[in-house]
């Protein structure tokens, strides 16, 4: 891999045909020269089985207590069964809500729910029976990589996580999240091992970039080198994104969501995992009130006035901001591809400091979801860092979150970085620059 430093470049791509990138196939290689990808989809992307114990207790419906002792069956995402049976909604919110143990200093499942994420290893948990999801999770891309050639089992694996646990700092209790590391570490080497030893390519989308960017820093730097060719990371900032900080007030929603993802005291780890980071946004003023303007250093005081508990509020402060500041340079080849141009939540104005009443909204540039400056700050935060020798950032004009894993023309840009044979050569550089 890299071993001389190779020069940092910022690529703006607009949405002008690129020869480069005209036609999916041009760069299709024999299946033996192909690296091994692990993709990590982004929130809500992959499966989650429950079974329930006699220990459970139903606090909705008695009715949520029915598959008591029944074996596995799918929780999330179960759309078939929530369209059948839509009084089943608030039931499968309980049964995906989270409870902080404090003597454990962790979170866990509600007492009598088991859960299990599906088929770790393969792409076939990122789907549902939700139509939606093609857009959203990454069916598409690992069609499109299929389509030049990929084939699952074999170089194309996936590392689907529950979605509702982060990491906490080192030093701290993050049970499930901690196991997910060590799975993800087994199929990363074996991936290599059955592709005659070639590194691997992590290819991931939104919060699946998070969470690999933190398994690479806590893996030793000789075992990065060794085994990770080429970090692509897909609509994932380095800040977060503004949007987030709309959290309703304390009212309870009306009427009651039609996604179980929607109800509130879920109390899922990665409640506040993407808010925007003081060392991105700074002291900006990210909700305006007539009293009082808001700024990222300013959080804990926001997620007080909407209503969450001091526990709650100290469990940001001690083991979500801590992850957030600590957001950098994971030490191998980085390309970062981000959607820009598209309305993007920047400030949220409640003049009379009624949480719980619609915004008035300010929007600047981003993806729709994370704001430009987020993007703007992979630069610094990953490219400008001594110990990251190769960084490229990537933006893509007029394409959404989603669009970068759904959209024609972005997925070939993101196959493209996948199958660049050297990714991170000098000629591979000019050739973009031409481009
Ligand atoms: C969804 O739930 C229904 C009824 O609870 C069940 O029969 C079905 O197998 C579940 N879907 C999946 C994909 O497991
Ligand atoms: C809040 O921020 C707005 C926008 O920057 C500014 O005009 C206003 O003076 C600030 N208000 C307070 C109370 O600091
Ligand atoms: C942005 O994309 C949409 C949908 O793909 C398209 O209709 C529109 O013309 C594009 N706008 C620009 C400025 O490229």
């Amino acid at each position: 891999m890299a071993a001389e430093a190779q020069p940092r470049l910022l690529v703006l791509l607009l949405a002008w045909p690129c020869l480069f990138v005209g036609s999916l196939a041009c760069g299709a290689a024999a299946a033996d020269l192909l690296h091994p990808v692990v993709l990590l989809p982004g929130y809500s992307c992959s499966q989650l089985d429950a079974r329930l114990t006699h220990e459970f207790e139903p606090s909705t419906a008695p009715s949520c207590g029915a598959r008591k002792g029944k074996g596995w069956f799918r929780l999330w995402k179960n759309y078939t069964a929530l369209q059948e049976d839509p009084a089943l909604v608030p039931c499968y919110a309980e049964l995906l809500r989270l409870v902080y143990d404090p003597v454990a200093g962790d979170y866990r499942d509600v007492p009598g729910v088991e859960t299990r994420v599906v088929a770790f290893g393969t792409t076939r948990g990122f789907g549902s029976d939700d139509p939606a999801t093609k857009n959203t999770c990454m069916e598409k891309l690992v069609q499109a990589l299929e389509g030049v050639g990929y084939r699952e089992g074999e170089n194309l694996f996936g590392a689907p996580y529950d979605f509702r646990y982060a990491p906490a700092p080192p030093g701290q209790a993050s049970r499930e999240f901690s196991r997910f590391l060590s799975k993800l570490r087994v199929l990363v080497e074996q991936a290599s091992e059955r592709n005659g030893n070639m590194p691997v390519i992590l290819v991931t989308h939104s919060l699946g970039g998070i969470n690999a960017n933190v398994f690479l820093s806590r893996s030793p730097l000789a075992w990065r080198r060794r085994y990770v060719k080429h970090f692509v990371m897909v609509s994932t900032g380095a800040g977060g994104g503004v949007f987030l900080l709309q959290f309703g007030g304390s009212k309870p929603p009306s009427p009651p969501p039609t996604d179980p993802l929607s109800f509130p005291k879920l109390n899922f780890a990665t409640a506040f995992s993407a808010l925007p980071s003081p060392k991105v946004f700074g002291h900006a003023p990210l909700v305006v009130t007539r009293a009082k303007n808001y700024s990222a250093y300013d959080i804990p005081e926001y997620l007080k006035a909407n209503g969450f508990s001091d526990d709650e509020v100290a469990r940001y402060v001690t083991r979500v901001l801590p992850v957030t500041l600590r957001f950098g340079a994971p030490g191998v080849p980085v390309t970062c591809i981000n959607g820009i141009g598209v309305a993007t939540v920047e400030r949220l104005v409640y003049w009379d400091g009624d949480f719980g009443a619609k915004p008035q909204v300010v929007y600047g540039d981003g993806d729709g979801a994370i704001n430009i400056a987020s993007m703007l700050a992979l630069d610094t935060l990953i490219g400008a860092q001594p110990e990251q020798d190769y960084f490229k950032s990537i933006l893509i004009h007029n394409t959404s979150h989603g669009g970068t894993i759904s959209d024609d023309f972005a997925l070939r840009r993101v196959v493209k970085e996948v199958l660049d044979p050297n990714g991170n050569s000098m000629n591979d550089v000019n050739k973009k620059q031409q481009c």
